[in-house]
């Protein structure tokens, strides 16, 4: 509400409110154009953590930063609010990718309605996504982009990081392929 000021003040406060909301207008529109990418695993404390910072990194280092919204998150809410797994985070940091502040989190009905491409580690990441919100074309198995298109074997229970990190990184690079063709 505008209050009793004199004219000029009350054009102020009117010019301000615009400003507020032009600013909020046009974020709105660069986020709406904008690709939309959520890694889904199990925990969020391994695969898609790695496969969100990976990208992330891809998208920096390419100077396309501007044109991705990238997160994570898992179908189980077993890990909920913990960081990502230590063996992770160190393999992340070998490649000088930080992750700091992220935190495990479940995916949701708005997640797939507001994200463009929901990139699985593994085939029943798809079907615990579908069992719950019903099928999506937006879902995506993250190989599938690769040339040897398979599950990535979650680190959890293999310890092997380097493989996980690899297979990942291979997949977010191809998927990058496919989205800027
Ligand atoms: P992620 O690995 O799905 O790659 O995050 C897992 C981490 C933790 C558990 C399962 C998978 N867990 O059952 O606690």
């Amino acid at each position: 509400m505008l209050s009793r000021k004199a004219p000029r003040e009350q054009f102020e406060e009117l010019k301000k409110i615009e400003t507020v909301y032009f600013v909020k207008i046009k974020k709105r529109e660069r986020r709406s154009r904008m690709i939309k990418v959520l890694f889904v695993c199990l925990g969020n404390i391994c695969r898609s953590p790695m496969g969100e910072f990976i990208l992330k990194d891809l998208v920096k280092k390419e100077g396309i930063k501007a044109q991705f919204e990238i997160a994570s998150c898992g179908t189980s809410s077993e890990e909920l609010g913990n960081p990502v797994y230590y063996l992770a985070k160190e393999k992340l940091i070998e490649h000088g990718i930080s992750c700091e502040n992220k935190v495990a989190r479940k995916i949701t009905k708005e997640d797939i309605e507001y994200y463009d491409y929901i990139l699985t580690m593994e085939t029943s990441n798809r079907k615990a996504i579908e069992r719950i919100y019903g099928k999506s074309e937006k879902i995506y198995r993250l190989l599938d982009f690769t040339s040897k298109p398979k599950d990535i074997e979650d680190p959890w229970y293999t310890r092997d990081f380097d493989t996980a990190y690899e297979e990942i990184l291979e997949g977010c690079k191809e998927f990058l392929r496919y989205v800027m063709n």
